[in-house]
């Protein structure tokens, strides 16, 4: 047999980084708890039609896609948004709005494996359903402020743009959709000249292409003068205007909740996605030019579906480049399992070592034994090695006044407590 590896582009976790992941997991599910997002869980597997309809090309080519034995067109998901908005368009259909749905999970895109990059990753996703107000898209923002924050970033930057100001502009000056979406992954990609030649073939007025030059161009974080310089350039285009108008009440109320997060706009921001119609915005840490998260508003994809008209406003962000970004920034997160080793100090103090677990255990501590026979400074090293929180020591002296040793092994420090005191020392952190 040949010596197995995973295959291109698939990565293993092993257990400390399964317990990093687990670590944003956590934290994610506490930010839809606090935001009042209910958990959906959609099958890995969907039909092609349903998962291309609107990903747009990038996403579309590099779509895992095949036959099943019965012939159907499938491939694994290369994002939840069209899984859930598959639900709400058909069996959730009739559910009083707004609806707010989270999911956690993998989703599988055929990406060049790099840093950053891979072809099985993990996304923590929210979708706003049936509002169509600002307060929506500020929502969706000031969710995705909150988990960078609790998941320990130091810094991060907003990249805020709005779809309607360029599409408001193609749409009055008569460019097909198809045309207008070609456009858009251009302008994705920054190739703002490939973009603009487009345009230009594709029959817009002279005026048209100045307005877009001027346009790609004006980015900064003086959010506000930024969003006067847009608005001033897009003027005669109504659509367009409309669009800045929205993302200046989008912004205004991030400023009022107190929210303070880094914004940049950007005017020539667009992303690959083909649903989107509002607001977008992507993540960045000053470490990596690939973004840790990205959504904005798609109020029609529902429709599209078969669903009623449901406006719609969403975010994913990306767990295994948020867990890039921590090493980098090297957060001190706390990883550490709640785990204690129990180390009984010699051969004959093996049971009451084995007496002490059971006790921890049956309080709901998770606890371990030490069952190599080594001394204890050598099975401390392990259990620190290990990431464990805590470890008690089990010696006669102590016993004789039904007390052990512990250790916070983080902050290398040892008291010794009652036995019935124990459990109430740990679960309190009491040490
Ligand atoms: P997206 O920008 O395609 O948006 O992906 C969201 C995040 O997934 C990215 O910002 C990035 O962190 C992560 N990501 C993408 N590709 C890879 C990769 N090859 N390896 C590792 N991480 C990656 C969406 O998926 C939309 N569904 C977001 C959304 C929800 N819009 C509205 N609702």
């Amino acid at each position: 047999m040949p010596a197995f590896k995973t295959v291109r582009g698939m990565r293993d976790f092993l257990p400390e980084e399964a317990n990093m992941l687990k670590f944003i997991e956590n934290k994610a599910r506490r930010v839809a708890e606090l935001y009042g997002y209910k958990e959906v869980v959609t099958p890995v597997v969907e039909s092609y039609e349903l998962l291309a309809a609107k990903a747009g090309e990038e996403v579309r080519s590099r779509m895992f896609v095949f036959k099943d034995l019965g012939g159907r067109d499938i491939a694994l998901r290369p994002e939840f948004t069209a899984s859930v908005a598959r639900l709400v368009a058909t069996t959730l259909r009739t559910e009083p709005k707004p609806l707010r749905l989270f999911s956690f999970g993998t989703v599988y895109r055929y990406d060049e494996p790099q840093k950053g990059r891979y072809r099985e990753f993990w996304q923590s996703n929210y979708e706003l359903m049936g509002s169509n107000k600002p307060e929506g898209d500020a929502e969706i923002l000031m969710l995705t402020d909150s988990l960078m924050e609790a998941s320990g970033l130091k810094k991060y930057v907003f990249k805020v743009g709005h779809v309607g100001v360029l599409r408001g502009i193609f749409v009055q000056e008569g460019l097909e959709d198809t045309v207008q979406n070609v456009v858009m992954q251009r302008m994705d990609k920054k190739e703002y000249e490939v973009a603009l030649k487009m345009v230009r073939d594709a029959g817009v007025s002279e005026n048209c292409v100045n307005i877009l030059q001027k346009l790609v161009k004006i980015k900064g974080s003086e959010i506000f003068e930024i969003v006067e310089k847009m608005k001033t350039v897009v003027k005669g285009y109504d659509k367009a205007v409309s669009a800045v108008e929205n993302l200046n009440a989008i912004l205004k109320l991030i400023v009022e909740s107190g929210c303070k997060m880094d914004v940049v706009v950007d005017a020539g921001f667009a992303r690959g996605l083909e649903y989107y119609t509002g607001m977008i915005f992507e993540v960045y840490v000053p470490e990596f030019d690939i973004a840790l998260g990205g959504g904005g508003r798609y109020d029609q994809l529902i429709e599209l579906f078969g669903g009623e008209p449901t406006p719609a406003v969403g975010v994913a962000h990306g767990i295994d480049r948020i867990m890039l970004a921590l090493q980098m920034q090297k957060a001190e997160i706390e990883t550490r399992e709640k785990s204690v080793m129990v180390i009984p100090i010699k051969e004959e103090l093996k049971g009451e070592a084995l007496k002490v677990s059971r006790l921890l255990r049956e309080a709901d501590i998770p606890a371990e034994v030490e069952v190599m026979g080594r001394k204890v400074t050598a099975a401390l090293e392990d259990a620190n090695r290990r990431r464990m929180s805590y470890a008690i020591i089990v010696g006669e002296k102590e016993l004789k006044e039904n007390a052990v040793a512990i250790r916070n092994l983080a902050k290398r420090e040892q008291k010794i407590v009652k036995i019935e005191k124990l459990v109430e020392t740990i679960k309190g952190q009491n040490v």
